[in-house]
């Protein structure tokens, strides 16, 4: 299954696209979440990653986050790929998470490409890289970037296999992951969208489950496993 800034919307983490209150909604996203933008304005671009960072430490994982959980421990062969660098579905507790954007939590230094876990505060924003004085910048993919091979090769690999496909919380918009819930169309699986939105993908997906994730994906599995979240 797939997830996208949908499902950390009701733990009030602001989706990317939304008009109002969407992440990009006074910068593009090439200014904030590219090579090219870091380059021209690192310290805008620090800023704004500090704070999404308090944004996520403030905020907690929802009812929808929960839901995926108990479908984890009910599914026997579940991948949980998501497009999302808040980490809420690990501190929900779900365990095979493919993290194919990153997790704003963690640095690494602009010029190595290696992760940084420490470095003295000098004052400069962004901080420096305390091996090579690059600036350091946050471990997530950026507009233009490649996804980490390995991530993206098993998430291709469980969209493939699988026989059901959630695609929840994501404008399937943002390649490649807005291509697997049209791998896994191909390959014969039953897509389920859940989305308050159309997407390019609800005149594909076999079922539409139009609402919230925190309400939706909990009745999926209190009607499916009669559990209650
Ligand atoms: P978007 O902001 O593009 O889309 C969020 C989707 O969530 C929309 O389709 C909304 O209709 C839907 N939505 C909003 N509230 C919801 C709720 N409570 N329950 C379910 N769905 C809800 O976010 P993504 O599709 O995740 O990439 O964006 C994909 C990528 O584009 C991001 O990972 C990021 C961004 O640029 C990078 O930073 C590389």
């Amino acid at each position: 299954m797939l997830t996208g800034a949908g499902i950390s919307a009701e733990s009030g983490i602001p989706t990317f696209r939304a008009a109002q209150t969407g992440l990009y909604a006074q910068h593009s996203p090439q200014e904030l979440a590219s090579p090219e933008g870091f380059r021209k304005d690192p310290k805008l671009v620090w800023e704004w990653y500090a704070w999404r960072r308090s944004k996520v430490t403030a905020a907690n994982p929802n009812r929808g986050h929960l839901a995926l959980v108990a479908m984890e421990q009910r599914v026997p062969k579940f991948t949980l790929i998501t497009q999302n660098v808040d980490g809420l579905h690990r501190r929900a507790g779900s365990l095979n998470v493919l993290e194919l954007h990153g997790n704003i939590m963690n640095t690494k230094c602009s010029r190595e490409n290696t992760p940084v876990t420490g470095w003295q505060d000098t004052g400069s924003i962004p901080p420096i890289c305390p091996n090579c004085k690059a600036f350091l910048r946050p471990d997530v993919v950026w507009f233009g970037e490649s996804l980490p091979a390995d991530k993206l090769l098993a998430a291709l690999d469980a969209a493939s296999a699988c026989n059901v496909f959630l695609s929840v919380g994501t404008s399937t918009l943002v390649e490649p992951a807005a291509s697997l819930p049209f791998l896994a169309l191909r390959h014969g699986a039953v897509v389920i969208e859940v989305n308050p939105e159309q997407t390019p993908l609800s005149k594909q997906a076999a079922i539409i489950l139009s609402g919230e994730a925190g309400s939706i994906l909990p009745q999926l599995v209190n009607a499916v496993w009669g559990c209650v979240i």
